[in-house]
């Protein structure tokens, strides 16, 4: 039992994944004897119901100056970023000036939007490799991890901003009382804040256990966000579902009674309390239904080991580390992973140590079989890999479920965000 970090309520663990490495920890041969590993369970709070991880990594272990995580190496996610940015310019920024601010903007993915249309913006990314190539595409950039005292400066030099964005950032942030204060200091008594991250319900409906890693701190409900925010005196006004990462949400935050509050939101709160998400019972299920899909993805993999078959895995993503290290699966099941980002390839998958190769070690000798590790971005591959299709190339997913498929199979074509 461990201790919630946003109410200090009780935190009743519901799944654990035993010792894990580092997600996004690839790592050189002669790193194997440091390798860096740490206890990965995830609990529900009985009393705020946030789910949580019961124990964190440092940040500064994870986003530090090496951190290989580039958000523009997808083209979905681009455009994704570019119908953000244009969402709020039309709906958000109503004053003259108007100041926009996010946290973790990576190597600029999103803020550069803002920056070709000369709105004033700043970017706060701890990870200062990333934040150079946004300062190198005209992104204002400040390397620092954001806090009640950054805010405090950030208000002193640029005033107090009319919108705060965060993707996939606010759920790694492992203080989040300080994060909701800091937010209320920085927000205009209009502004909104406005960020999106893995929702719970997707995780929860296609058993995406892989979202669970040590980034990941939290798994959020509209149910915890809302019972978080109440103490800085602020409420969500809008959830608008997002068909990226798996299936996200964004919630639109602001100072109470300042906004009108859409009926999205207590139409997903009634949702939320049908599906159980405020009962512990619900993250059981949730615990035996990892397991079977854990059984039935090594059965596929011994299977076609047993027939002699290739198996690649496709993207080295932070997501697999979960999937690798908890089923087991090394070089044994999956020759090599192929990935597009320099800085992974050569090096291994943290914990079982496959070797990353660059893609074009896939394109020039097509496996029986791709372990698509990425299958959040199912779409966009499907659309690049007609050549392996032709070669007769399968695709092994397990989310939604544990499936094996051709290019002839309906699953390419059914939405997997
Ligand atoms: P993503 O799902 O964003 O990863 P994470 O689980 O880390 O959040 O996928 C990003 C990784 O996948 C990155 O290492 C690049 C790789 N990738 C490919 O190798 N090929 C592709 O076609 C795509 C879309 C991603
Ligand atoms: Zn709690």
């Amino acid at each position: 039992m461990g201790v919630c970090r946003i109410c200090d309520g009780n935190l009743e663990s519901f799944l654990d994944f035993g010792r894990m490495p580092i997600a996004n920890g690839f790592l050189s041969a002669e790193q194997f004897d440091h390798e860096y590993f740490f206890s990965l369970s995830v609990g529900f709070c009985c009393t705020c119901c946030m789910v949580q991880l019961v124990e964190t990594v440092e940040p500064q272990l994870l986003f530090h100056d090496q951190y290989p995580f580039f958000s523009s190496t997808s083209t979905r996610m681009k455009e994704h970023f570019h119908r953000f940015a244009v969402d709020v310019q039309r709906n958000v920024l109503q004053d003259s000036d108007p100041f926009v601010v996010e946290l973790g903007s990576n190597d600029g993915i999103l803020l550069r939007n803002f920056a070709e249309r000369n709105i004033r913006h700043l970017g706060i990314e701890p990870s200062n490799n990333v934040a150079d190539v946004a300062r190198s595409s005209g992104v204002n950039t400040l390397s620092r991890f954001f806090n009640p005292a950054v805010a405090d400066e950030v208000v002193q030099e640029y005033g107090q901003a009319d919108a705060v964005l965060a993707a996939n950032v606010v759920c790694h942030i492992p203080d989040l009382r300080e994060l909701v204060e800091a937010i209320a200091t920085l927000l205009k008594p209009r502004g909104l804040f406005i960020f999106e991250d893995p929702y719970l319900g997707n995780i929860l409906a296609k058993t995406a256990y892989d979202q669970i890693y040590d980034e990941h701190v939290y798994y959020f409900s509209l149910a915890a966000i809302s019972n978080l925010l109440e103490a800085h005196r602020l409420e969500v006004v809008d959830v608008i579902p997002q068909a990226v990462h798996g299936g996200s949400m964004r919630y639109v935050v602001g100072h109470q009674g300042q906004h009108k509050v859409a009926e999205s939101v207590g139409k997903l709160r009634a949702m939320e309390v049908a599906d159980g998400f405020t009962q512990a019972e619900t993250f059981h299920r949730f615990r035996r239904a990892v397991e079977q899909s854990r059984n039935e993805l090594l059965a596929v993999l011994s299977d076609l080991k047993k027939q002699g078959k290739r198996v690649v895995g496709y993207a080295a993503t932070s997501k697999s580390t979960t999937v690798t290290n908890y089923c087991g699966i090394t070089s044994e099941l999956v020759e090599f992973i192929s990935d597009t980002t320099p800085d992974k390839q050569g090096k291994y998958s943290p914990g079982t140590h496959i070797p990353v190769r660059p893609y074009s070690a896939f394109t020039e000798n097509y496996p029986d079989v791709a372990l698509l590790f990425a299958w959040n971005h199912l779409h966009e591959i499907m659309e690049k890999e007609a050549n392996y299709h032709k070669a007769n190339g399968k695709w092994l997913v397990f989310v939604p479920k544990v499936q094996l498929f051709d290019a002839n199979d309906p699953a390419i074509h059914r939405p997997n965000a």
